[in-house]
């Protein structure tokens, strides 16, 4: 089934220059960029964004990270692009994911892990519209 999703490439792969090497990378496996823009969100867009992990111990520096720098937003469409993404990503800490994964390739640590992946249809319609809409 072709579906979009939500990536966001995160300030510290912005901050490295990294954002054509991801496009690329999703290009070449199947993903259509069919949006992409550079913003710069506040540390309360970032806890709305994130409000699912809102009771994590992590929260509050998971918002304060993604507010701290510009990030890419993408729409990304193509066949299962859901899960095509996250299998893209690779896992969540850089230290666990395969080989081949851009958070393999790019990750430098669980918090500043490169990349971001709707995990449902659900939360892909929610998180296109909170950049998109
Ligand atoms: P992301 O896919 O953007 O979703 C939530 C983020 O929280 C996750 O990537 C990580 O960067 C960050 N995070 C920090 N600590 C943890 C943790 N212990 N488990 C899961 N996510 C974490």
């Amino acid at each position: 089934m072709i579906e979009q999703t939500l990536s966001i490439i995160k300030p510290d792969a912005v901050e490295r220059n990294l954002e054509n090497n991801i496009k690329s990378f999703f290009e070449k496996n199947g993903l259509k960029i069919l949006k992409s823009k550079k913003v710069k969100i506040s540390k309360e867009e970032a806890s709305e964004f994130y409000k699912v992990h809102q009771t994590k111990p992590f929260y509050n520096d998971l918002c304060n990270y993604l507010s701290s720098g510009p990030i890419v937003v993408m729409i990304l469409e193509g066949e299962n692009s859901i899960s095509q993404n996250r299998k893209l990503m690779g896992a969540t800490d850089p230290s666990k994911a395969i080989e081949g994964t851009l958070r393999k390739m790019y990750g430098i640590s669980i918090d500043k892990n490169s990349v971001h992946g709707s995990d449902s249809a659900e939360n892909a319609k929610i998180e296109i519209d909170f950049y998109f809409k």
